[in-house]
């Protein structure tokens, strides 16, 4: 059955979303799915814009013969070639073997890359600036170079005002019924997937995102239209200033998380005084999560949101708690930067994880570690609480 949808006269949405994968790029949990956004225009030329996951193939494909109803398919204008939105080219060219696929020349490199056995594709190059006319519409490109990949290109069509804008103001999420951002809650019911989209795939690339951004800034768009979740034509500047905060790094609210790791429950027995204690500061909204239990992806996000974070971890076989390291090598990566943190180690024989919580943090861009960093042996002790005050005040 056809599920594509009108966006405008001219401008269809024949996305799918897949409601069944466990983790996006087999790596990230997407307990609420995600949408592989696809879009045709329909003018005296017909364009594809981007493809889609192998996931929803089936449906992609029915949406685009639908949607063209019997036209030919004249171009396939390809913004980004990862697989979620590539893989289904060469599905579309055996149906449409004349259409011309538009994109960058590096584009162009990785789609046969992609395709090993190679395939018989007419490719037009485009860079910063060039347009394609395909009649009453005009798509103008703007390079996005790392928002994700080196290839990335935007479009801007005109006559809508619609920004084509890839990856970038994207969410993890399937759609439902409705197709656009401001007929969902979006500030209660997706920012938070929002933020782990943005935070886990383009998180590293800020600088890449700002210079996206004051390219945006020069245009006038009156819609959005991303390759994940629902398209803007509302409030755009919520969502641009949330990507204006989280690409300079900043916190997006005063708040602070406890992230904590604990074997047998006294490192966390710790935690829980330390986030009591932020509370009883002013705190508000203070939530505490166990390294271990929690994927990556989430505490990353929440890293990004908050101001302040308190790391309160074990010291496990002479150096750090596993699941730790590996949550602050996740920060490292995505220089994360900023942030104040303090930091509760706990060691029954010889603790070391604060010091190797400071090795990872030399390595890292700039952030805060405030003093005194509390050392727990085995278990707190009444007579530290004083040690944890002063560093909730130092907090503070
Ligand atoms: C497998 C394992 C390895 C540990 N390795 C060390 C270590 O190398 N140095 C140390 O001082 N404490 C070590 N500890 C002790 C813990 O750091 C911690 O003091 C103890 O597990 C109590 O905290 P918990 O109840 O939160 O797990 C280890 C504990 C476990 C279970
Ligand atoms: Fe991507
Ligand atoms: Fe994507």
């Amino acid at each position: 059955m056809n599920t594509s949808r009108k966006i405008k006269d001219a401008l269809y949405y024949i996305g799918a979303s897949d409601r069944r994968l466990a983790q996006f790029e087999n790596m990230m949990p997407v307990p609420r799915g995600v949408s592989y956004n696809s879009y045709v225009l329909l003018d005296e030329k017909t364009a594809l814009l981007d493809t889609a996951d192998n996931a929803v193939g089936a449906q992609f494909l029915e949406n685009l013969q639908c949607t063209l109803a019997g036209r030919p398919l004249d171009y396939i204008v390809i913004h980004h070639v990862e697989p979620d939105h590539l893989a289904l080219l060469e599905e579309v060219l055996l149906r449409h073997p004349q259409a011309v696929v538009v994109c960058s020349a590096m584009a162009g490199k990785f789609i046969q890359q992609f395709f090993s056995h190679g395939l018989q594709v007419n490719i037009q190059t485009v860079k910063e600036g060039d347009t394609l006319n395909t009649g009453r519409h005009t798509l103008t490109f703007v390079t996005a170079q790392m928002v994700h990949w080196p290839e990335v290109v935007v479009s801007y069509e005109s006559e809508y005002g619609i920004l084509f804008s890839a990856d970038a103001f994207g969410t993890f999420g399937a759609l439902g019924g409705n197709l656009y951002a401001d007929e969902v809650n979006f500030d209660r019911d997706w920012i938070d997937e929002a933020r782990r989209y943005y935070t886990n795939i383009v998180g590293k690339y800020g600088i890449q995102v700002q210079t996206l951004l004051k390219k945006a800034a020069n245009l006038d768009i009156k819609m959005i239209c991303p390759l994940h979740g629902p398209v803007w034509r509302q409030d755009i500047g919520y969502f641009i200033e949330k990507h204006d905060l989280w690409s300079r790094y900043e916190p997006e609210q005063k708040a602070a998380v406890v992230i904590y790791g604990s074997m047998y429950g006294h490192t966390e027995s710790a935690a829980t005084v330390v986030a009591n204690k932020l509370g009883e500061k002013g705190f508000r909204d203070v939530r505490m999560y166990d390294v271990a239990a929690t994927h990556v992806s989430y505490l990353v996000s929440e890293t990004f949101r908050c101001s302040h974070i308190v790391l309160v971890a074990p010291t496990y076989n002479g150096g750090l708690y596993p699941p730790m390291e590996n949550y602050l090598l996740d920060l490292k990566a995505h220089f994360l930067q900023g942030r104040t943190f303090g930091i509760v180690e706990n060691g029954t024989w010889a603790p070391v994880a604060a010091k190797e919580i400071q090795k990872i943090f030399s390595e890292m861009k700039p952030n805060t570690i405030v003093e005194p960093i509390v050392t727990l042996k085995s278990a707190m002790k009444e007579e530290q609480m004083g040690q944890v005050d002063q560093l909730v005040e130092a907090l503070g």
